[in-house]
């Protein structure tokens, strides 16, 4: 059974996503296996988004994330990184289909109010940064 790493990001929580956003995930067929509202600390938004710490966008995607609270979940199931992704849809509001969370409810690149790991490396990497010393219900 695979996991990855999802987050309800600050616009996703402040325009009332949430229960929208794990309902879709759930009735999938995947599990919820951890769940925290969180406010991230500007440290844990750089090191998540590290990957992208020379990019233009850099400083406002940190600034974004670390604007409000976030949910962030360890969700497992089969295929759970690749199908999430799916679900979730493409970054660039013109390639997100309708039918796919950021189709249906995100129409800016910067604030698309989910996030979830591209690969089975990354969901462990950011599965580890974000329940560190939590306990581990999986
Ligand atoms: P990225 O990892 O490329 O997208 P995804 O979230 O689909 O994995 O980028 C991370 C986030 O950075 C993305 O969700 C929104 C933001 N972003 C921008 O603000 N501008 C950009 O040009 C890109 C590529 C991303
Ligand atoms: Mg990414």
């Amino acid at each position: 059974m695979e996991q990855t790493f999802l987050m309800v990001k600050p616009d996703g929580v402040e325009r009332g996503l949430i229960g929208e956003i794990i309902g879709r995930i759930e009735r999938k067929g995947f599990v919820v296996r951890e769940m925290k509202m969180m406010q991230a600390s500007e440290e844990l938004a750089k090191a998540h988004y590290a990957e992208h710490a020379e990019k233009p966008f850099f400083g406002e995607l940190v600034t974004f994330l670390t604007s409000g609270p976030v949910v962030a979940l360890r969700v497992e199931g089969t295929d759970a990184v690749s199908v999430s992704r799916l679900m979730i849809g493409k970054t660039k509001p013109t390639e997100a289909l309708p039918g796919t969370i950021r189709g249906d409810f995100a129409n800016t690149m910067s604030e698309n109010v989910i996030h979830g790991s591209d690969s089975v490396e990354s969901a462990e990497r950011e599965l580890g940064l974000w329940f560190q010393g939590q306990p581990v219900n999986a």
